[in-house]
Order: C-alpha cells, then structure tokens, then sequence
C-alpha cells in the first residue's frame, strides 16, 4: 500500500550537492545548517543517493518503534564490512541478525558486566601512575588523548580476553588504528577494490592478522572448556551457536564499534568537565566518598559503586548529550514510511542524529550549556522530553550493545581521573569536532596536568 503524504523539506536542484559533499567530511555544522533551513526531519539527494536526516526527538520515536524488518542495515552504503566482515552484527539483516546478536548478548550480562568494576578502576590508577612517572612530580601540558586511548584499549582488551591477554594490548589496538583511519577517509578512497600496496590492502592485511590471532584463541578454548566465561571470547566460544568466521566478525566489530567511541567520549568528557565550573571538584568529593583513596577500589558492592556515583553518572550523560560519539546512524528504509507526517519512500537513506535530538531547543532548557546537574532532579515533563532526546546509544532492537559497558566504563573513569588528577586550560570552549564514525574534539585534549598525590 502507497503512503499519501508530504515530501520532506529539504535544498532542491543544484544546491544539494555542497550539503551532500560536506555532510560527510563534516557532519556536525551540515547537520546544524539543514535544522535551521529545513527543519530537524528533512531530505536530501534523489534518486539512488535519496537521503533524510532524522534530528527530531518525536520523530526517532516513531523510528524506533518501527519493526527491524523496514530496514536495511547492510545497505549499500555500509563502508564497514571490509573491516568487520560480512557476518558482522553491524552489517546483518533479518533472521541471521537476531540470532547473532541474541549469541552476543549473553556475553553482556549485568553478572558479567559488575565483574569488571574493579578491572576499570584498577586501569585507570596504572594509566594515572604512569602519567605521574612522565610528569615526576611537575605540572605539565600534556595531551590526555594518547592516555584515554591507552586506558579504554586496555580495558577492552581484559573484558574481551581476559587477563592471558594483559601484555597485548598496545599490539591489538595497533592492529585497530589504520582501519579505524581509513574509515575515516574520504568516500572515494574507500571504493571497494582488490589492489595491493594500497590503504585498503593495507587494512585487509591488518582484519588476517587479527583473524590469526583470534583463531588460535578459539582453537585454545575449544580444546580447553572451561565453566569460567568472565571474557567475551570464552563466552561466545561457549555458546555455540555461531561458527568460528562468525565469532571473529563479532570480537572484531565489538571491539571496533567498542573502543574508538568510548576513547573520544572519555576525551570529550575531560573537556566539558575541565571548562564547567565547579564540576571537577564536586566530581572529586564524590570519588573521595565512593571510590575512597587512590589503590584501594570501594569496598562497596559493584552495583552500588555506579548507583553512587551520581554526578560522574550525570556528567557522562550530559557529555554524550552534547557530543555523542556517532553523530549520525545510517539505516535503510525497505519500505514506504512515514515520519513525522513526511513520506520516506523505500530505498531512503535514513541518517538518524543523536547530535540533533541531544541539542533540540525543545527538549533541553538552555542547551549548549553543559549542565550535569540537569539531570539530577528533573520535573517528571522534563523526564520524559530527556529521555527521548537522549539516545547516543539508539533504541529498540538495534540498539547499542555495548550501552551499558560504555556507561559504565566512562563513569568509573571520570571518576576516578578526576579525583585524581589536578587538570587546568587556558580554552575558553571546547574545541570544535572533527570524525564522520566518530566525533572527537579537534587537537585531542591538551591540558596543564598534575597527579595529586
Ligand atoms: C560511548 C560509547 C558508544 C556509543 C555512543 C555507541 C553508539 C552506538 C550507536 C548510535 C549504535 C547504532 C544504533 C542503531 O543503528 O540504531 C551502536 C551500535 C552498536 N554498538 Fe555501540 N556505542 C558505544 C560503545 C559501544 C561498545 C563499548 C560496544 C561493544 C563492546 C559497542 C558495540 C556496538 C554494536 C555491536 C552495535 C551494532 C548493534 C546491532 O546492529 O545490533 N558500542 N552503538
């Protein structure tokens, strides 16, 4: 059945193409450019390159709630599969989808996800501990961004492989960084091809290293079953239900998908807790309370650790507000839709934006001001007009997997960094943003920096 209704509002003819060329290199001021032109659910290109861009809190309420089965997410335009692979969840569809995913899941459990509390506040000490080495004693500017890279890879590298891969992680995440770059790179350089010597070879040859290295893990823990599944490894191993090409797509995307945003969500986090007054200190008192002196972790439960630690939790959701680590999500429409009252026919491009939504005028008072304590004790009308502009992690069956380790990770960290490092800037604003697949802050995080002792 055809859908009657409007087009979407967008540029028309000749003047689409600057929009189209930029949107890609630069999303975040296209995004905000074509909001305040066209509204935040309008339409760009035609034909095979017919794409909408969804900014509109009630609008990715409709999104969401639509089946998976309207959509796409191997589309054509998914750049991914030469890194992740053509199993991975990221780029599967339908039936072959639910069953990777619900596999995948079990290895997120809450059980699981509390058991590596103590390993994210045992990382951050060793990243501050090396740091005061660097440092000896003086305050210095140093970028934060090598740092928060190296804490989250090490982190990721212990939950996905335990500790027999405590000595490795420099050797994984390098094995990361040249995909990671090409992803980032212009469009055109990322034209399927099977040319050697060239960029894409070069990421091809780094996804067989990685596959070697994942292969003799599997073979390992196939020949050694073992009850205790604290890793994600040893947990899809155990599950069964997925073979072992299929087990390496989803390590590889996991820790893709994984690390690079929460690395550049822990560096924007240092930022807007740096330049808001008042925040690194009460983010101090609350991690003297809870996590008590740097070497001793709370003797608290797990779960209670995270229930108290209020304001780093307010801080890591005020800072994926403002600057979630995708700014855009890309899936597409299999059929005719409707949203917001716009037609969106089959074959749409749909560029959903958290980036949008987490800055709606309507749904947050004031909202370039970053504010943790908005979301201390809001009015029940706020509650709800937050929770659906807030989704950096989406929602419904696509939603992020790794939601809750993320959360986790940044508001132990935030925590824990800012009780225990003295960190001052002489930037007024945070610096602008740079990334297609992830949004990162230009010039990384350089700041006048000492350890407290
Ligand atoms: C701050 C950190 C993170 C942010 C902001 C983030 C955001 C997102 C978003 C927006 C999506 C797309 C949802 C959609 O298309 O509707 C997504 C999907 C995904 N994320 Fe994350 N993510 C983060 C961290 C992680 C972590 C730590 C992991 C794994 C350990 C992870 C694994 C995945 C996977 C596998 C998918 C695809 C799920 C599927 O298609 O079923 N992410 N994430």
């Amino acid at each position: 059945m055809k859908i009657a209704a409007d087009r979407l509002p967008g540029p028309r003819g000749a003047s689409q193409v600057g929009y189209l060329r930029r949107l890609f290199r630069e999303p975040q001021p296209v995004l905000e450019e074509l909001r305040d032109a066209y509204g935040p659910v309008c339409g760009l290109g035609s034909g095979p390159v017919r794409m909408a861009v969804v900014g509109d809190p009630d609008a990715l309420g409709e999104l969401f709630a639509l089946s998976t089965d309207s959509f796409r997410w191997g589309h054509k335009f998914n750049v991914l599969g030469v890194v992740v692979g053509r199993s991975s969840l990221v780029v599967s569809d339908g039936a072959e989808h639910k069953r990777r995913r619900s596999s995948v899941q079990g290895a997120f459990s809450r059980r699981r996800l509390n058991g590596w509390i103590p390993t994210i506040v045992e990382q951050t000490d060793i990243a501050v501990d090396r740091l005061a080495q660097q440092l000896d004693g003086r305050a210095s500017t140093v970028d934060l961004a090598p740092m928060a890279r190296s804490l989250v890879l090490a982190v990721t590298v212990r939950a996905f492989f335990g500790d027999r891969f405590a000595n490795r992680s420099e050797e994984i995440g390098a094995l990361f960084a040249r995909p990671q770059a090409y992803l980032e790179s212009p469009v055109i350089r990322q034209f399927p091809h099977p040319l050697p010597g060239t960029a894409r070879a070069k990421v091809r040859a780094d996804r067989r290293a990685l596959d070697a290295i994942l292969d003799s893990e599997i073979t390992a823990l196939r020949g050694r079953p073992s009850d205790d599944q604290r890793d994600v490894l040893a947990s899809l191993v155990a599950d069964g239900s997925m073979s072992d090409g299929e087990i390496r797509d989803q390590v590889v995307t996991l820790i893709g998908a994984g690390f690079d945003t929460t690395t550049a969500s822990l560096a924007w986090a240092l930022w807007c807790a740096v330049l808001a007054p008042g925040v690194l200190p009460a983010l101090r008192n609350e991690a003297d309370d809870v996590l008590g002196p740097p070497g001793a972790p709370s003797a608290a439960s797990a779960p209670d650790v995270l229930a108290r630690l209020v304001l780093a939790g307010n801080t890591m959701r005020e800072t994926l507000r403002l600057h979630p680590a995708g700014v855009i999500s890309p899936r597409e429409a299999t059929v005719d839709l409707r949203l917001a009252g716009y037609l969106v026919p089959r074959g749409t491009l749909i560029l959903w934006s958290p980036h949008l939504a987490g800055r709606d005028p309507g749904s947050w008072p004031d909202p370039l001001r970053f504010d943790p304590t908005r979301f201390a004790d809001p009015t029940p009308e706020q509650s709800a007009l937050g929770d659906a502009a807030w989704v950096p992690f989406g929602r419904g069956a696509r939603n992020c997997i790794g939601f809750a380790l993320a959360q986790m990770e940044l508001t132990l960290m935030i925590s824990r960094l800012a009780q225990r490092l003295d960190l001052s800037t002489t930037a007024t604003e945070v610096p602008p943003a740079k990334g297609m697949v992830v949004n990162r802050p230009v010039g990384g995080v350089p700041m006048e920096v000492s350890v407290r002792v």
